[in-house]
């Protein structure tokens, strides 16, 4: 069976196709009038797609290293020599870091070209490639440089997922889980399609609403705060999913510790991360207190102190101003593991 999700963005909704074999509805998803169809992929995804258009590949390095405005100039590079047009597309056919950059060349590119996603990793699924959140990241920083640039459609074929490494999947549970605190379904009782079709309705409606994330979009990094912090810290060694876990439960710990949770909650959060995804929920112990502290207060969220996404009696808000000792105590109520 094939599920769409459209996403209700008010003046261009688009649809988000899920299911085993979705990719022979990618032609539908191109606009009418296209002649050319770019495709950015990476070496090692060998995900062949058919546009019903003549097509070009451009390959991009693998790896966060290269989500850098060098690979933007490779890119739109490859449209110039190709002689892409505004009326062409570009199809980005990768994970979260493929689409990034494809949808930012596209946003780029003659001012705004269509672009459709291909998601092959089930966090380009569940998160990256729907929502429009585009960009590339600088020395200063992750995704620094970047637009809001809603593609045309999203496949998400779970064929794809078959030659997907253990820790890449491993990396969407992180997402999966988040979702789970987001809205309180039972996402582990449905099957991988239906999962997968959920939270990506999940995600489309709070990009409805807020399109450009100045509200209710912030929820959708519950969990991130200490992530982010995490991946820095470990200079990657957690990939982003990873860290999410341990992110979820810290943001459980330390909403207990304001007295906005009780005890049961997080364990409920625990058992969701742990048991259910199969994520480990131990602070590493190399990563130190006071570094963690240091770039939780760099977050971008954190205009009025240190911020976070907290889960409390009226469900997940925004909680600002939360003192630095409190979020040492629930840090050092976390497992550690080397
Ligand atoms: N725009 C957003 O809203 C948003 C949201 C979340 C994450 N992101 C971004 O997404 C990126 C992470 O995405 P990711 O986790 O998908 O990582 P990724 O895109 O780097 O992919 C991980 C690895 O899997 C490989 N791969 C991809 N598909 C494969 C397949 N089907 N079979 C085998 N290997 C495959 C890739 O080549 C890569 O080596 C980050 O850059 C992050 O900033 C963006
Ligand atoms: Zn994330």
């Amino acid at each position: 069976m094939m599920r769409t999700v459209t996403v209700p963005i008010a003046d261009r909704p688009y649809d988000v196709v899920v299911g085993a074999g979705a990719r022979t509805g990618l032609s539908a998803l191109v606009p009418n009038g296209v002649r050319r169809a770019a495709i950015v992929t990476q070496p090692g995804i060998s995900f062949d797609v058919d546009p019903g258009v003549p097509t070009e590949v451009i390959e991009i390095g693998v790896g966060e290293r290269f989500k850098t405005l060098a690979t933007l100039e490779q890119v739109t590079g490859g449209f110039a020599r190709m002689g892409l047009t505004r009326g062409d597309v570009v199809i980005g056919v990768g994970g979260g870091m493929v689409t990034d950059v494809a949808g930012f060349a596209a946003a780029t590119w003659h001012r705004g070209v269509a672009v459709v996603h291909v998601a092959t990793t089930l966090l380009a699924m569940v998160d990256a490639a729907i929502g429009g959140k585009t960009g590339v990241n600088l020395a200063a920083g992750k995704n620094l440089v970047g637009s809001f640039w809603q593609p045309s459609g999203v496949i998400c074929d779970l064929d794809a997922l078959a030659t997907l490494p253990e820790r890449e999947q491993r990396s969407g549970n992180g997402e999966m889980a988040k979702y789970h605190f987001l809205t309180g379904d039972d996402l582990v009782a449905m099957g991988l399609e239906a999962r997968i079709a959920r939270c990506v309705e999940i995600k489309a409606g709070f990009v409805a609403v807020d399109e450009r994330d100045g509200g209710r979009r912030a929820l959708l990094n519950y969990g991130h705060t200490l992530a982010h912090a995490l991946e820095i810290s470990t200079g990657h060694r957690l990939s982003h999913g990873e860290a999410v876990g341990v992110g979820l439960v810290f943001a459980a710990r330390l909403a207990e510790r304001l007295g906005r949770i009780d005890e049961a909650r997080v364990e409920e959060h625990r058992r969701v991360v742990v048991d259910v995804y199969g994520l480990d929920d131990a602070v590493p112990a190399d990563a130190q207190p006071d570094d963690l502290l240091t770039l939780m207060a760099r977050d971008k969220k954190a205009l009025n102190g240190l911020t976070f996404v907290l889960d409390g009696p009226e469900g997940l808000e925004v909680v600002s101003g939360i003192s630095p000792g409190t979020v040492v105590e629930a840090l050092s109520a976390m497992d550690r593991n080397s």
